[in-house]
């Protein structure tokens, strides 16, 4: 079993949680947000493991990065690579979207954590968190499993 394959499968299995987290922050805000609640530490605990685990995922991918054969394999001839489609996508579409997927939920971290109104607080998270998931589904190659 290579460090590779660890690394892999622990960045693979870590996108369940992230899912699951962030469509539990996602929902609960909306629920905040139209039943008027307050914010409470739960909240607060919920945003946080999202946004922590984003940057979990964010450590793994950065070293997937440096040993993935088939970034090896694109920086080789990146131009050349540009060209063939599943080298792209490690290259440069996977991590470009889900570098800004984690840059967005920690924004939407950083103004709902400042701010005093709980209303705004889930209005912010609720739109930051949803762009930064769609960012995710999009960037997930799905058809790898
Ligand atoms: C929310 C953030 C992310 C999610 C949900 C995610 C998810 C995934 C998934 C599901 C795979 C396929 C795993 C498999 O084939 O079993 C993958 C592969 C990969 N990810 Fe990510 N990823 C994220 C962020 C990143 C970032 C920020 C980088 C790089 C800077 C990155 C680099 C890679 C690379 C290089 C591979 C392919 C490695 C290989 O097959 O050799 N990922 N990612």
């Amino acid at each position: 079993m290579s460090v590779n394959y660890i690394i892999l499968q622990g960045h693979s299995g870590l996108r369940w949680l992230i899912l699951l987290a962030v469509l539990i922050v996602i929902v609960k805000s909306l629920i905040g947000l139209f039943a008027r609640k307050s914010y409470t530490k739960i909240d607060n605990i919920l945003a946080v493991s999202f946004v922590g685990l984003m940057h979990l995922q964010l450590l793994l991918g950065l070293v997937l990065y440096f040993i993935s054969p088939y970034v090896k394999e694109a920086f080789r001839d990146f131009g050349l690579a540009m060209g063939v489609s599943e080298l792209r996508l490690w290259a440069l579409e996977h991590p470009i979207l889900m570098i800004l997927a984690v840059v967005l939920a920690q924004i939407g971290r950083s103004k709902s954590r400042r701010s005093t109104d709980d209303l705004r607080r889930f209005r912010i998270q609720v739109i930051f968190f949803t762009i930064s998931l769609a960012l995710i589904l999009i960037g997930i190659p799905w058809n790898r499993v």
